[in-house]
């Protein structure tokens, strides 16, 4: 039986966030480009969902190679977003209606065009030289890359640059180049930077590839391995497993020394998140250690992108449940991530099946772990098909330079989408020319989903059985009822035998009383049939509206149906 929570948690622990796609969430300007002002616009939309935190990702200057991932002023907003004073308005207003704003923090690289890289490149005696990773190619004639290190998008990361005759590491993209945190001066910057985030009030940062700070200073060699496929599950790839690029154990101390930046600012306690593909043994390692019963020394959350593609069926998540309770035990917490702007829709992945949405996002919003939503993914936007050759996603880009078969083949496999641009469509508000996202002259940077018209807030809103309301209600219910947002979780591996019946409780315990809720989901498309004593048990949501699933000392669940009890005495 695991430890019942016996207080409230830390607030970041017990928070719901949202996750906001500048670029594609609301258009103020005419533009086609999502903005600061267009957010702040949203933000009531956003409180009366119930939304406790908003992340937003990049907003910072930047030459938009990868959207705001390839950052060129760190302390400045690009212009196509707003301004600096924009920004700060953004905060406040995010503030004043009682929720958190969450940064997206670059550290591991920055734009090629930043200054600084455009002074490192210049010449090898320019004292911003060593603030990135520049190397010798391998002799005779240098003219091979250092070594056989791969970037995390396939090809060799190291970039010739023949101005002063060395290359340079990009973990990521080559307009990406990597910094150098063996400079102290760079680090220095670095979370000062974090500092004037700070200062100005963000309450938090999601960090980009966190796991690829560090790299081997010996320059080994990555072995050889039988993987071709990148994966967010491990590290290996393109044939290499890649040990000495991804994962360095200095990452573990550096993520240590931010949470010390992080620590100097309270009230509130700030908090981060990190962005790391690994095992879940390792993904805890960015966590730190225990301080005392409450307090860990490294990331305060780290995303488990075990459950993006995992099938929704109750076997599935009983194992997630298992490993996740395990490795993330109090006062260490799971994440709860099903989109993002990385990835395909989850929506998709459950073939559009909004009953199937409802189900996943009760079980996201009931368990125990801090959940993630991505702008959307509350009205069950689908992935668009865009083809690569027309992208704007300098992955997909790449991607589009490879033979049709092996891309077919690749997303056929993974049943993923090789285009980014798929899931970044804009945001559908209503049933109007370009789906109120922008004025209807104007060209959307993405082409509006097709569907727009049936799937949108403005529709959903007015519909009681809508996946809109269902999200309003869950999070509704978990804000005021501590056993969902702060207690423990119990499951159990069957009930009653029944295979796809996925039941837990969460627990929470206080001195005067102990507050206990049981989620009951049909993962299977029959009608499971329950014995159940119903006196002790309330109704608290049903993902259908129009079944009475308690009656006759039983439990009836339609197929694909999810409730949550309360237990009263
Ligand atoms: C992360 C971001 C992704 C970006 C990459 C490089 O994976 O989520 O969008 O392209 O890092 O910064």
């Amino acid at each position: 039986m695991p430890r019942q929570s016996r207080k409230e948690l830390q607030w970041w622990k017990k928070t719901t966030v949202y996750q906001v796609y500048p670029r594609s969430f609301k258009d103020s300007t005419g533009n086609g480009i999502g903005d600061i002002p267009g957010i702040i616009s949203k933000l009531d939309y956003l409180q009366d969902l119930g939304i406790e935190t908003i992340w937003v990702s990049p907003l910072f200057s930047s030459p938009q190679a990868d959207h705001g991932y390839d950052v060129s002023n760190y302390r400045d907003i690009a212009p196509e977003y707003g301004t600096l004073s924009d920004c700060e308005r953004l905060i406040n207003e995010i503030h004043n209606r009682e929720m958190y704003a969450v940064f997206d923090m670059v550290l591991n690289h920055t734009s090629d065009q930043h200054n600084w890289f455009l002074e490192s490149r210049e010449s090898r005696d320019n004292p911003k030289r060593d603030w990135y990773i520049w190397h010798d190619g391998q002799k005779p004639g240098g003219k091979k890359p250092p070594n056989n290190w791969n970037s995390m998008v396939g090809g060799s990361g190291w970039h010739y640059d023949e101005l002063t005759d060395q290359w340079y590491w990009a973990q990521f993209l080559p307009f990406q180049p990597d910094l150098n945190y063996r400079n102290a001066e760079v680090k220095e910057e670095m979370f000062d930077t974090v500092r004037f985030w700070l200062d100005k009030g963000v309450d938090g940062f999601r960090l980009d590839i966190i796991n690829t700070i560090y790299e081997d200073p010996a320059l080994r060699d990555n072995p050889f391995a039988w993987t071709y496929l990148p994966s967010e599950e491990h590290t290996k790839s393109f044939f290499k497993d890649n040990i000495y690029t991804i994962n360095h154990p200095d990452n573990f101390i550096f993520v240590k020394e931010l949470r010390s930046v992080m620590n100097e600012f309270s009230d509130p306690e700030r908090f981060l998140v990190g962005e790391v593909g690994a095992p879940l043994a390792i993904l805890k390692q960015y966590c730190g250690d225990i301080v005392d019963e409450t307090v860990t020394d490294g990331l305060h959350l780290i995303f488990q992108f075990q459950s993006l593609g995992a099938k929704l069926t109750a076997g599935r998540f009983r194992t997630l449940f298992q490993d996740y309770e395990q490795v993330f035990s109090e006062p260490y917490i799971p994440t709860w991530v099903f989109s993002n702007h990385d990835q395909k829709r989850r929506i998709s992945r459950l073939n559009g099946n909004v009953e199937k949405a409802k189900l996943n996002t009760t079980l996201q919003l009931t368990t125990r772990g801090v959940p993630f939503i991505y702008y959307g993914e509350e009205i069950g936007m689908l992935q668009s098909k865009i083809p690569l050759k027309s992208a704007q996603d300098p992955v997909a880009q790449k991607l589009a330079l490879l033979p049709r078969i092996l891309t077919s083949l690749f997303q056929k496999i993974g049943d993923i989408s090789l285009n980014r641009d798929e899931c970044r469509t804009p945001m559908q508000w209503d049933s109007g020319p370009n789906a109120g996202f922008c004025q209807s002259e104007t060209n959307p940077w993405l082409p509006i989903g097709p569907d727009y018209e049936e799937i949108n807030v403005d529709i959903e809103e007015s519909d009681p059985a809508s996946l809109l309301n269902c999200y309003k209600e869950l999070l509704k219910l978990r804000r005021k009822t501590p056993a969902l947002h702060s207690g423990a979780l119990r499951f159990s591996q069957l009930h009653n035998g029944q295979k796809s019946l996925l039941m837990y409780e969460r627990i929470f315990s206080s001195d005067e009383s102990e507050q206990i809720v049981e989620i009951w989901l049909n993962l299977s498309d029959k009608s499971i049939q329950v014995a159940q004593d119903l006196i002790s048990c309330k109704l608290r949501f049903s993902t259908m509206k129009s079944t009475t699933p308690l009656r006759d000392d039983s439990l009836y669940l339609e197929p694909h149906q999810g409730i949550v009890l309360e237990i009263v005495d």
